[in-house]
């Protein structure tokens, strides 16, 4: 096979390096800087099916800090890369639409931009990258062109400038001998080596900010532990803000700064990474931790926990969690929809009776506290 022949001694090197780190560390640290680069408010994403309407993403705020990374959890379903294509505006539509919102970047709201303005934004000021690079890269185009074809858009350079810039971009993300691997097809490199120009790619217009949306479908741990550290790396040099979706509660420990767990389209709890896990206190969130597989058996990826998510169609009026919830409560505590509340500095959750065990602590901070 091509991939394996093609594999260079260096390259086996690392990645075998890598799938020691694996377990070990993280995956690098971040600098975090207080200047927020992407602010969500408020954000509404319905689909229209036969069944109803489904409230993908209903009234999503958060926001990303330069060099930081955002990880989003949740169950399959809970509206992660629908909020994501929100934010590109790749939302198919019809069935869907965004309802209401407001994505701020650069100082200006997304949802309001021309369609051309945002042609500009896409893979310019927010890109994606994703983690199978199989996905993003065409067989038939030379590294060169698929490279060159993203920095032609939104730099408008040809000739040596569009060249130097090529290759500027291949060797920012270690590829050994850019200039000689621009002429490679992507058949030619090995799975590393074609992440990396992916990488490249996501990188060659300075974005803001980078979407990092994992596949359902697991990949192998070397490729995913390669994928991790490139981005951590990308961070560290460009200073993006990362948005990381992902399922798994254990990287989210090793990628991320700050976490948004997210349940039935909504942000249900939101808080730095080390208060997330060490304490939650929403009942979802506290459930997705305990179900976090131990470090000696790594094989569980998707958390199971008791219950189903709830049909979006058809959400319960209040909480949508509280059908899931093992703590006592009423029904018309459950009827009351939960407020995000600032429990402590920087630590957001949906409270509720229904969903926090340690409501009665933090009910004071309820909007409508003193009316009752
Ligand atoms: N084109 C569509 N038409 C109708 N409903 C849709 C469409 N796309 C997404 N949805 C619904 O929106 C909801 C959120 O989907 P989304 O893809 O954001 O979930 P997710 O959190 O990314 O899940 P996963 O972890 O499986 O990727 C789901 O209920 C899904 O069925
Ligand atoms: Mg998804």
């Amino acid at each position: 096979m091509v991939e394996s022949t093609d594999t260079t001694v260096e390259e086996k090197e690392e990645v075998s390096s890598e799938a020691v780190a694996v377990d070990t560390d993280g995956f690098g640290t971040s600098a975090v800087s207080e200047e927020v680069v992407l602010e969500v408010k408020n954000l509404q994403t319905h689909f229209t099916t036969r069944w109803g309407t489904v409230k993908a993403v209903d009234g999503v705020s958060y926001h990303v800090k330069r060099g930081e990374t955002l990880g989003i959890v949740g169950e399959s379903g809970s509206g992660k890369s629908v909020t994501a294509l929100s934010l590109m505006r790749l939302v198919p539509s019809p069935p869907g639409k965004i309802v209401d919102g407001e994505v701020i970047l650069g100082g200006r709201n997304l949802l309001e931009l021309s369609e051309n303005d945002m042609t500009e934004v896409r893979g310019g000021e927010i890109s994606m990258i994703l983690q199978d690079p199989m996905q993003a890269l065409n067989p038939v185009f030379s590294i060169e062109n698929q490279v060159g074809e993203a920095i032609k858009i939104h730099q408008k350079l040809k000739g040596q400038a569009l060249w130097d810039k090529v290759v500027d971009s291949l060797r920012k993300v270690r590829i050994p001998a850019p200039e000689t691997r621009a002429k490679d097809y992507p058949h030619q490199l090995s799975g590393g080596m074609r992440q990396r120009v992916v990488g490249a790619i996501g990188i060659s217009s300075s974005p803001v900010v980078i979407i990092a949306d994992e596949p359902t479908t697991s990949l192998d741990v070397t490729i995913q532990a390669a994928y991790l550290r490139l981005l951590r790396q990308i961070q560290q040099e460009e200073g993006v803000g990362i948005i990381f979706i992902t399922h798994d509660f254990g990287i989210v420990a090793k990628m991320c700064d700050r976490v948004a767990v997210m349940y039935a389209g909504r942000i249900v709890e939101v808080a730095d990474v080390r208060t997330i896990f060490d304490s939650p206190l929403h009942e979802y969130t506290k459930a997705l931790i305990s179900s976090v597989p131990k470090l000696e058996e790594k094989t569980g990826r998707l958390p199971q926990i008791e219950g189903q998510p709830p049909l979006l169609y058809n959400l319960p009026p209040g909480d949508a969690f509280a059908p899931r919830s093992t703590l006592t409560f009423t029904p018309a505590d459950a009827l009351r929809r939960p407020p995000l509340v600032e429990v402590e500095p920087e630590h957001w959750v949906q409270l509720s009776k229904s969903s926090v065990a340690d409501y009665d602590k933090y009910a004071h901070l309820m909007p409508d506290a003193d009316a009752e």
